[in-house]
């Protein structure tokens, strides 16, 4: 298993947010996490990826033990996150974007810091090139020199995605990725998650909201409702499964999303 947690828990005050979850992923996989609003998924990511401290249980990727680890240590051994709110920088173009991307990784552990200029200067063009690829292989080739800021909601979101991916992970982890988007836009930054885990041999987890959205990407799906893994299984058994559909239910969705939950086929 690339990613491996027992017992999993994080209390605030008197709410227990994830509460004692087993969890296991395999290199490759691309993996559906999904529950109702407030049910723990971005704690669960917050946790994993070192934002918060658990209270208990333990994290272990690629073999190493890396709970209650520092987030920019953890983003070192391979692990990158998208956010659910995003994190653009507005100003920058979309290529400063991808830059910063994986400055923000290298910065901790990479020897060009020490290294001569030229050799400097060598890695910078060669980061370059490489960040162009990522931009062409998400869409956003012909935007590179674009104020970030000028980007329509759905590009935001490939260019959140493309960040994540300047940082060269072994785990991608997506926390809502296409909230906002239209279905069109849903099923192109789908296709695009899906391409990448190919070409780069990346193993994913995406969180959702809403099961359909994760239907067809997901071989399995993890479902967690107040803070528990309330079950786990391949899409077609997790639409079918009543303690999923009563969690949903219990929470008074507004009715297009517990049709859409329902219906999603
Ligand atoms: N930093 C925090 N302090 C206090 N409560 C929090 C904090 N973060 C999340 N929570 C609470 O933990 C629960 C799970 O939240 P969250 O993980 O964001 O759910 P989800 O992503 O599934 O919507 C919610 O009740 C939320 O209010
Ligand atoms: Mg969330």
């Amino acid at each position: 298993m690339l990613l491996e947690i027992t017992n999993l828990t994080k209390r605030f005050g008197g709410l227990t947010a994830v509460s004692n979850v087993e969890f296991a992923v395999a290199p490759g996989e691309i993996r559906g996490i999904i529950g109702p609003n407030g049910s723990g998924k971005s704690t669960f990511f917050n946790l994993i990826s070192g934002v918060y401290k658990p209270d208990a249980g333990r994290v272990v990727f690629d073999g190493t033990d890396i709970t209650g680890g520092e987030p920019h240590d953890i983003a070192r051994r391979g692990i990158a996150r998208t956010f659910q709110l995003l994190r653009i920088f507005g100003g920058m173009s979309v290529l400063e974007n991808l830059l910063i991307g994986h400055h923000a990784h290298v910065r901790y552990s990479s020897a060009e810091a020490v290294l001569g200029t030229g050799r400097v200067w060598a890695e910078e063009r060669r980061l370059k090139d490489e960040m162009m690829e990522l931009l062409s292989f998400i869409g956003l080739a012909d935007y590179a020199e674009v104020p970030a800021g000028e980007m329509s909601i759905g590009q935001r979101r490939l260019l959140a995605l493309g960040r994540a991916m300047a940082m060269r992970p072994k785990l991608l982890m997506l926390d809502e990725p296409a909230a906002g988007l239209s279905p069109v836009n849903v099923d192109k930054l789908l296709n695009t998650v899906v391409a990448l885990k190919e070409r780069y041999g990346l193993t994913v987890i995406v969180i959702e909201h809403i099961l359909k959205v994760v239907m067809e990407t997901c071989q399995t799906v993890t479902v967690l409702d107040h803070g528990e893994k309330i079950a786990e299984g391949p899409p077609a058994a997790i639409k079918e499964d009543h303690r999923v559909i009563e969690a949903y239910l219990g929470k008074e969705m507004g009715d297009a999303d517990v049709r859409a939950f329902l219906r999603s086929a």
